[in-house]
């Protein structure tokens, strides 16, 4: 994942235990592209060492704003200057209170208030100190000055209790900091989408299931998201967290998928069939696990509905999206697919080039032709079909 390339990020550590998850967080970054420059308050630096996070950013690390290193002492100014962000995680109560306050009195807080670009927060404190209401009233001003604030989780907390004041995790705020630099071309759009495999029970233990990871449709939800477009992924049952900024509703059978994608399909504009949706069913389930005998046993099947068709055929269809995974022959199909189904666009892949890993090849179909895209990461060729449906909806 590179989509931090050629991003500069300040990384403001401050004094809470969430500071040996910074450590974490700025590998993170720099693994998807960035270039980070870490600067840390008195107190960051007596949980976790600056040469931890010299070592793993090959950068200096900055503490004092009369550094000696800078020879006109304008690291307050000159460190954000050519930053794309300033992030500050963990992100304490003293210093969400004196980013409220325009306060200057270290480094930090110095080059927050004479930054000249976007600034988000990690929150990461005691549950008490997070609900306090001068934290909260800091909070909201932070949000009415613009300042984006990532999280606080709730969990288990270093001091023993539970509650909300977690920092979120170093995967999560990337993924906010990604979006937040990302153009939005989606930006008021609705993308519903179906995702996974379906699986149609025989008996308590016993079902029919299509081969399907999910990999695939959640790296383009997430990309999607990214995008800007309000994401509503129906989707199959899978072992993947739900992307960022992605709304998700579970299913198992097609028909629940097929039930929870007429729910919603009016609100979209468009409408993405990614799930390897079961074609058939048993006739019946039973209720009881199916006793094995010496002779064979035969399951009854009957068709499944084809959601992605129906939703085409709709009167006031929305821009309807197929993928096609084939064996063989697969311009042949997908053609058949974007003229059966009355699509707009199909991706096409050979199952042999994507199931079940982390990349994939495909091949976007639409009326002007066959776009092929380079093999590459799913999160790349969720980028690249999201490029062409922007384009596609002008
Ligand atoms: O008809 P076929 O399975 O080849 O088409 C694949 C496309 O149709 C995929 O986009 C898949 O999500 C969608 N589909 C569906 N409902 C089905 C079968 C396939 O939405 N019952």
């Amino acid at each position: 994942m590179t989509e931090l390339s050629g991003k500069t990020i300040v990384l403001g550590v401050c004094g809470g235990i969430a500071a040996y998850k910074a450590a974490e967080l700025a590998r993170l970054l720099i693994k998807a592209g960035a270039c980070v420059h870490v600067v840390m308050t008195a107190n960051g630096a007596r949980f976790v060492t600056p040469m931890t996070f010299q070592a793993l950013t090959g950068n200096p690390v900055w503490l004092d704003p009369w550094d000696e290193r800078r020879a006109n002492n304008m690291s307050h100014i000159e460190l954000t200057r050519s930053a794309d962000a300033l992030l500050i995680a963990p992100a304490t109560a003293n210093m969400l209170a004196k980013l409220a306050h325009g306060m200057a009195d270290d480094l930090l807080s110095t080059l927050a208030l004479a930054r000249d670009c976007p600034l988000l927060v990690a929150p990461a404190m005691n549950k008490q100190m997070w609900s306090n209401p001068a934290t909260q009233r800091n909070v909201a001003q932070l949000k009415a000055d613009g300042i984006s604030v990532i999280g606080p989780d709730t969990g288990v907390q270093a001091c023993g209790e539970v509650g909300e004041g977690r920092m979120s995790e170093p995967e999560a705020i990337r993924e906010a900091l990604i979006a937040f630099l990302q153009p939005k071309p989606l930006a008021g759009k609705t993308v519903l989408m179906t995702a996974g495999p379906t699986y149609e029970p025989i008996d308590p233990v016993r079902g029919i299931t299509n081969i399907s990871s999910g990999k695939m449709g959640y790296a383009l939800a997430r990309a999607l998201a990214m995008a800007g477009a309000r994401v509503d992924l129906v989707s199959g049952p899978v072992a993947l967290p739900t992307p960022f900024g992605v709304t998700r509703v579970d299913v198992q059978t097609a028909r629940e998928m097929h039930l929870a994608v007429m729910q919603r399909v009016a609100a979209a504009d468009v409408f993405i069939g990614v799930a390897a949706v079961a074609d058939y069913r048993p006739v019946e389930v039973a209720n009881d696990k199916i006793k094995k005998t010496d002779v064979g046993l035969s399951v009854a099947l009957t068709r499944n509905p084809d959601i992605l068709a129906e939703v085409a055929s709709l009167p006031a269809a929305p821009f309807c999206v197929g993928f096609a995974a084939e064996s063989q022959r697969l311009d042949e199909y997908a053609v058949n697919k974007l003229r059966s189904k009355r699509l707009k666009l199909v991706v096409g892949n050979l199952v042999q080039d994507g199931m079940g890993g982390d990349t994939n090849q495909v091949v976007l179909f639409d009326d002007a032709g066959a776009h092929p895209l380079p093999r590459a990461s799913k999160t790349e060729v969720a980028a690249g079909i999201v490029a062409h449906l922007v384009q596609m909806l002008g």
